[in-house]
């Protein structure tokens, strides 16, 4: 039987997302990767899934995209499940940044030099490094299987078009990597490295396949849903407090006050995030804000969690 909250979010959603959905006009799609933009600017699509495995869907909610940035903190617990916190957050530092995602400024100004958070795109390239695997081509596998597990979808893949051509644009990325490499943190070949974090940022998925990855998250590493234990809890707790305090990037103070949900974006549009026991949420809008979040994502999290006072804080 349907719980009274997600009954009463099944009836209020269509006219929260009809709220929201005019924000996109203001939000832009992502084209540094030129393949990004060919995103329906407009697009808004929700999914979440309760403990109990129940769903409500609104919008575009079958959109697919790729992951971008909300794969990094997958990464992040597979390196932590591969070397352990100390090797990690011996690469890796623990703080944000106040700066956008892409910036390498910190890295030059502050020693050791080495990235401030995973989150980051310095600090997810040297994570990207940790991975256990023999080649480039394994270690991706690995990360994909994982995904495949902790979404529940094994037919999960990369999108090729976009993995293509976010590699031959990426010259801010192999910056920071070879800056990285000069500074001792990245071992290994940087062009390997970054093949594995392009691939990585470049997995399809749809709202559905984050809400399950978030019910994950949300039930501290139990997959509610096969009874499995498919990440150490202490990696989900360091994940979550990553992503409530560096997830949205330099706008997380403002995400943390306005939602209070921990949570992860990605270029593409999508939003992971979810309630602590509760929910896994999916959420895809490609139009972004010039913090590199969805801007409708944002608008349709803030008036879900208030009117649900589902707020952490
Ligand atoms: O490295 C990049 O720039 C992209 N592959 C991922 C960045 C991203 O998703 C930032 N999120 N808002």
């Amino acid at each position: 039987m349907t719980s009274p909250e997600l009954e009463a979010i099944r009836q209020r959603l269509p006219g929260w997302l009809k709220a929201s959905s005019p924000c996109s006009d203001r939000g832009k799609v992502a084209s540094y990767i030129p393949e990004l933009s060919k995103a329906p600017h407009d697009a808004l699509g929700i999914t979440l899934l309760s403990a109990q495995g129940e769903s409500v869907t609104a919008g575009d909610c079958g959109l697919r995209f790729t992951m971008q940035s909300i794969s990094k903190v997958f990464t992040l617990i597979l390196a932590l499940m591969d070397n352990g916190e100390e090797t990690v957050f011996g690469k890796v530092g623990m703080e944000p940044t106040g700066d956008n995602f892409n910036s390498m400024l910190k890295l030059e100004l502050v020693r050791p030099g080495i990235p401030f958070n995973p989150m980051i795109n310095a600090g997810a390239i040297t994570v990207s490094s940790l991975i256990r695997g023999n080649s480039p081509y394994e270690k991706s596998g690995r990360i994909l299987q994982f995904l495949k597990e902790l979404s529940g979808n094994a037919d999960l893949e990369y999108d090729m078009g976009v993995y293509r051509s976010e590699s031959d644009t990426g010259n801010l990325n192999r910056s920071i990597a070879f800056f990285l490499k000069e500074n001792g943190v990245l071992g290994g070949d940087v062009e390997e490295v970054l093949e594995v974090y392009f691939r990585h940022c470049s997995i399809v998925v749809d709202c559905a396949d984050l809400a399950r990855m978030g019910l994950v998250l949300a039930c501290s590493g139990l997959d509610p849903l096969t009874g499995q234990t498919l990440i150490p809890r202490r990696y989900v707790q360091i994940a979550k407090t990553f992503m409530t305090t560096c997830g949205m990037y330099n706008a997380s103070g403002e995400f943390a006050i306005q939602v209070g949900l921990p949570a992860k974006s990605g270029v593409s549009g999508g939003i992971l995030t979810f309630v602590p026991g509760r929910y896994g949420i999916g959420v895809v809008g490609p139009a972004l804000n010039d913090k590199g979040n969805s801007y409708a994502g944002v608008h349709l999290l803030q008036a879900l969690s208030r009117e649900m006072d589902w707020s952490m804080f």
